[in-house]
């Protein structure tokens, strides 16, 4: 791999001794969270491609036929000749966009952005021999370090896109701070591409989260896989189960772990005991569902001006394009 291919940003997030922060936090919290982030190591990065094609997990296929129908209106309404993914994965739906850009011209730069290196190396690889005229630039970091780069780097004609409803996995507060970045990422008449999953049905909603042949669990339970070899835990998956529920009055999806016994465990490089009680849970994700109108005051608020809205034929996502 040519380094210059992914650039690691100052990251914190490699050097296990000064991370974990978020993680303390958030286990000595009653009750119980921790970081999505936490989800996205190699295998939680394979698992959650493995999401995407299930056939409960709607959002990414509305996406793509989203994309699919609009790709090159977007690619001509922005006419941009940088674009910027924040939790890139493997760039699959992001395709759909950059052939579209490529039909308006040829100097163009993708910056695919995530905190999983193996996903991001392989996708830069394989972006790079299917475009072989397009600069790819992969960025691998949080949401925090590529948005902190982003800002100090020349912005001509910049689209930035959050794709996937990841926006849905922050609070209200989180996504506004976010928000805040991505337009200091921007200059005027850049363009920010955002993908919401809109509020629906729990019937529906449910099963999304809570698929039938287990991936989604094995997904949530990844994550303490991940704390045990990130921060040498003891964490025994075989005590938790993952289950997730809607939360009307919150239009969120809740993700939980429940522990079914009482057991301490620990985490060595943290230096962190956790208790628990039989039946307690530890919060891994909420996944909001939007409603647009709320959603363009908010992008309005933070000088990101509706330009464009495009959803499915049965309004289940949303893609919103807002210029700064
Ligand atoms: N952004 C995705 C969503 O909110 C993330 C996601 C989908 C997810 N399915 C998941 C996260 C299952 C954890 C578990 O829909």
């Amino acid at each position: 791999m040519p380094p210059q291919l992914v650039k690691i940003l100052n990251d914190s997030y490699q050097a296990v001794k000064n991370d974990g922060q978020d993680v303390i936090a958030g286990l000595t919290k009653n009750p119980k969270t921790l970081p999505p982030k936490y989800f996205y190591d190699d295998y939680g990065s394979e698992l959650f491609e493995q999401i995407c094609a299930l056939p409960e997990y709607y959002p990414t296929r509305t996406e793509t036929s989203i994309l699919k129908e609009y790709a090159n209106e977007i690619s001509e309404l922005t006419g941009s000749r940088e674009l910027v993914e924040l939790g890139s994965g493997s760039s699959t739906k992001t395709r759909l966009l950059l052939d579209a850009y490529q039909k308006i011209g040829n100097s163009f730069t993708y910056i695919p952005t995530d905190v999983s290196g193996g996903i991001l190396k392989t996708s830069v690889l394989e972006l790079q021999e299917k475009y072989p005229y397009f600069s790819i630039q992969g960025l691998l970091g949080t949401y925090q370090q590529t948005l902190a780069y982003l800002e100090s780097t020349p912005k001509a004609l910049r689209t930035i896109c959050f794709l996937g409803s990841s926006a849905g996995n922050f609070s209200p507060q989180e996504f506004d701070n976010l928000l805040t970045k991505v337009t200091r990422s921007l200059q005027p008449g850049n363009y920010f591409l955002l993908g919401i999953d809109l509020d629906k049905s729990q019937e529906i909603l449910e099963p999304a989260y809570n698929d039938s042949e287990g991936v989604t669990a094995a997904f949530n339970l990844n994550m303490l896989s991940h704390l045990n070899w990130r921060f040498q835990g003891n964490f025994d998956l075989d005590v938790f189960n993952h289950k997730a529920i809607y939360n009307q009055a919150e239009s969120q999806i809740e993700m939980r772990l429940y522990c079914q016994e009482n057991v301490t465990f620990s985490l060595e490089t943290l230096d962190l005991k956790v208790n628990f009680q039989a039946g307690e849970s530890i919060m891994t994700e909420i996944s909001r569902k939007f409603d647009l109108g709320i959603l363009q005051t908010k992008l309005e608020a933070k000088e990101l001006k509706l330009k464009k809205v495009w959803t499915d034929p049965k309004k289940w996502f949303g893609l919103i394009l807002c210029q700064a």
